[in-house]
């Protein structure tokens, strides 16, 4: 562990006296934090954070509304970002595409830990504040955050991706572990964009299957279609992690090769909007049956061929 002294007079116009103390690399806990970007994510953190024990000392974010609403839930002062108290830790909870211009304005001291959470990006857009000596952290919850309190809830027992140098690993996988209730997963830099792929796949493709299923069934009249879909999507969840991985739990006309089934689904939604999510969820459920040795290619053939598909 290395000790670095914070100059006082290093710090930004504004900073509060008594910030000024020693820096571990990497920090110690409890450690000192504050949060640029108040959404829902980075709030979640934070607030994840300080029910761990460790102690925020500012928030910001582009408007005073959002600032002042993380400020409120965490007990600490609203700033601006570039007038934001020194930390040991920094969370850059901004969308991925402002990542670099907070992590220019916010204080980068060496030894501070400057962390963003997208999952696309590796450690490239907290160079303005790595250039300045700060550590830096991608680290990447792997779940689905529509709101600050779903993500409070839920980020508890989620992977998280982690790129770092080496001297932050193991650090980043106890504040991930201990504080936050979360799974580490050691993702290389180059590997982001894949990574994040991933999870746009499966969540952003549920909820959007979801959405798809519920308006065939609106269609037909069914008065709350969320309460009929939402028993079998978390079946098939479950399903998956009891077996230890999706394809081998796949069921369905598809697997069972009933390509007259599929025909009838297919004259029912002719011409509805349901057609073309029915045809495209069923192109990915045949590569999956054939990938895995559930149908032959003949079959998945037929399947196809009733799609308009040659195969
Ligand atoms: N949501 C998810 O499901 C999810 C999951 C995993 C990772 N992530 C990652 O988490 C990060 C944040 O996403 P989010 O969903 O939490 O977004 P969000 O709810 O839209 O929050 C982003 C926050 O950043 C603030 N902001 C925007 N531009 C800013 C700037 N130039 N300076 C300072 N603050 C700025 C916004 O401020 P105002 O409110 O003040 O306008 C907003 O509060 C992204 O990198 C995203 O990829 C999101």
């Amino acid at each position: 562990m290395v000790h670095v002294s914070f100059a006082y007079a290093s710090l930004p116009t504004g900073t509060p006296r008594g910030l000024e103390r020693d820096m571990s690399i990497p920090p110690s806990s409890p450690f000192t934090f504050t949060l640029a970007g108040a959404g829902c994510v980075g709030t979640a953190v934070a607030v994840l954070l300080a029910r761990a024990g460790h102690m925020p000392v500012g928030t910001a974010s582009r408007s005073a509304g959002s600032a002042e609403r993380a400020a409120g839930l965490l007990g600490a002062e609203a700033y601006s970002v570039a007038r934001l108290p020194p930390a040991d830790v920094v969370l850059v909870g901004a969308p991925d595409d402002a990542i670099a211009e907070v992590a220019g304005l916010v204080p980068a001291v060496r030894g501070s830990v400057v962390w963003h959470f997208a999952g696309a990006r590796g450690l490239g857009p907290l160079e303005p504040a790595l250039s300045r000596g700060a550590l830096g952290a991608a680290l990447h919850p792997v779940q689905a955050c529509p709101s600050i309190e779903a993500a409070t809830l839920r980020l508890p027992g989620s992977a998280w991706g982690v790129t770092c140098s080496d001297e932050l690993r193991e650090w980043a996988q106890v504040v991930i572990t201990g504080d936050l209730r979360g799974i580490p997963v050691t993702v290389a830099s180059k590997d982001r964009p894949a990574w994040h792929a991933s999870s746009v796949i499966t969540a952003n493709g549920i909820s959007a299957l979801l959405s798809a299923g519920e308006r065939v069934l609106g269609s037909i009249g069914v008065d709350d279609p969320i309460a009929v879909l939402g028993p079998i999507a978390a079946g098939v969840i479950a399903n998956a992690r009891e077996a230890g991985g999706a394809t081998a739990t796949l069921t369905g006309p598809v697997v069972r090769g009933e390509v007259a089934v599929i025909e009838r689904h297919l004259a029912a939604l002719e011409g509805t909007e349901g057609r073309a999510p029915y045809a495209t969820a069923t192109r990915m459920i045949i590569a999956a049956a054939v990938a895995s040795g559930r149908i032959d290619n003949e079959t998945a053939a037929k399947m196809s061929a009733l799609l308009g598909d040659e195969r």
